[in-house]
């Protein structure tokens, strides 16, 4: 990993500049930046996109992001917000073979005024349809040289688009310049999951098939689809999370130890995973979509969309052989957590069993778990039994927290951190040139051909009432274990 902090001289485009995820991410998390002193001494930032707007409507535009997703502009920041816009234009107009003109003047224009040979940084913000042409484009008006180039996910929606497009990028772009994002892998909580492992000697003796019982990936957002019809409609909770997001988290999760932190040998080691998983199967994926999805503006009447996944996945090596993992996303469900849960196995002996719980029975579930929260106040938790205070030997749930917030963000004697989100993260890693947390090629092909018997068939979509835990057939799936999460989430 890199130890330079203020990167070198860089243009940024962005396609899509106008779009959803540029206003909601990328500018917050370019302003944000820019105030903690992350981004380049020079810099530009081109926003781009078939329909023009003026410069200044992307300055406002921009601000928006900042003042709705962000972290704001405070009265004594408008100077600084002021200095951040002038870096901002706007080129409007297509972009393609035969079609490079418009942005290549643009992009000159901004080299001459920083001065030198800046780095490039492109920032493909649009469907993965069009990131062929675009990719086609950069080559044919040379602008490949000095280039990184970020894709949004997903990296091609099923095996054959996939292996379409990585020639089509491979044929214009070295491997290292290209960045396929996978924002999850910028969350400290996930990047946490390395130090906890190997630089820790308490949790990976544990780490394995003999003592852990099965793992929960479980990821439901009470937002639905917004103005996002014409993606959503196309991509899908399959494609949107559960082949991208969860898998990636998944892979951080069951990876074995890599040789070093370098990019290559950690990436080596993800590949790695996503080759030990069994292709998924039909009777292991449950669909669901929320009742209202078909009145969502944008949305077909007779949409068969799935905007709720559970699915049952296994990894078949030597240390997770036979421990079932479940992952969990839907939209328009009873709250919002991204967590990953560890549950162990049982004691061998129970001699306790008789006196746990108050009708005699064993305390049931939700306890023995390590339980990583990715969002709200990241950290993870651990869940165990204890005895109850009190003249006899009666067991109770008891559980102790890490939380980022707490250790490191506040009171006196702790050390002061840096907030990064996960796209600021990122993007700071691409003007850097560092890959380690992005993803490569051959694991993301193969996490296309896992998922390839469920694209061809889609499975029966359940309706699952709007602000649910989902359909009944997610908690069958599980069974007879059941969801874990803080509010007991979805437990049957
Ligand atoms: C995006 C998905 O990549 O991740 C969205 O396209 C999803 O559908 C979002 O809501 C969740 O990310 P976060 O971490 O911003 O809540």
């Amino acid at each position: 990993m890199s130890t330079q902090v203020v990167p070198d001289d860089a243009v940024i485009v962005v396609f899509g500049g106008s779009g959803d995820l540029s206003r909601r991410k990328l500018m917050p998390a370019f302003w944000d930046l820019y105030l903690t002193g992350l981004m380049p001494e020079r810099w530009r930032l081109i926003g781009t996109s078939r329909t023009g707007i003026s410069d200044e409507a992307f300055a406002e535009l921009a601000r928006d992001g900042i003042e709705e997703f962000g972290r704001g502009v405070s009265p004594e920041q408008e100077e600084a917000f002021a200095s951040f816009a002038a870096n901002l234009t706007y080129r409007g107009g297509g972009f393609g073979p035969g079609d490079t003109e418009t942005l290549v003047a643009a992009i000159s224009g901004a080299e001459e005024a920083i001065g030198g040979e800046p780095n490039r940084l492109f920032y493909l913000a649009i469907p993965p349809a069009v990131f062929g042409p675009i990719t086609q484009g950069l080559g044919e008006g040379g602008l490949d040289e000095r280039a990184r180039v970020v894709f949004e996910k997903p990296f091609g929606v099923d095996p054959a688009s996939f292996a379409e497009l990585d020639e089509t990028v491979h044929a214009v772009l070295d491997e290292s310049q290209v960045y396929r994002i996978d924002h999850f892998l910028g969350k400290e909580a996930l990047q946490n999951v390395l130090a906890l492992r190997f630089a820790n000697g308490m949790f990976e003796p544990v780490w394995n098939r003999q003592h852990i019982d099965h793992i929960q990936i479980d990821v439901p957002e009470s937002i639905g689809i917004g103005t996002r019809a014409d993606f959503y409609e196309e991509t899908g909770a399959m494609r949107d999370m559960i082949v991208t997001h969860l898998f990636q988290v998944l892979s951080v999760v069951a990876l074995e130890p890599p040789v070093s932190l370098e990019s290559d040998d950690l990436m080596d080691e993800k590949s790695k995973v996503f080759q030990s998983m069994t292709p998924l199967r039909p009777s292991d994926v449950v669909y669901g979509q929320y009742e209202s999805y078909r009145s969502e503006d944008g949305v077909a009447p007779d949409s068969c969309t799935e905007t709720f996944v559970a699915a049952k996945v296994e990894i078949d090596n030597w240390r997770w052989a036979g421990v079932p993992i479940f992952m969990r996303t839907g939209k328009q469900m009873a709250a919002k957590h991204q967590t990953v849960t560890l549950a162990f196995k049982r004691p061998p002996r129970q001699m306790f069993a008789a006196k746990a719980g108050g009708n005699g029975s064993f305390v049931s579930d939700g306890l023995n778990h390590l339980t990583l929260d990715m969002s709200g106040d990241p950290g993870f938790s651990i869940s165990f039994l204890a005895k109850k205070p009190g003249p006899r030997m009666d067991l109770g749930p008891a559980s102790m927290r890490f939380s980022y917030e707490q250790s490191f963000f506040s009171g006196p004697a702790v050390e002061e951190g840096t907030r990064l989100d996960a796209y600021e993260r990122l993007l700071h890693d691409a003007l850097l040139g560092d890959r380690t947390l992005f993803t490569r090629a051959d694991g993301i092909g193969r996490t296309w051909d896992l998922v390839a018997p469920i694209l061809e068939e889609s499975p029966d979509c359940h309706p699952y009432e709007d602000g649910s835990w989902g359909p009944q057939a997610a908690m069958d799936l599980i069974a007879p274990r059941g969801w874990h999460l803080p509010e007991g989430g979805g437990e049957s």
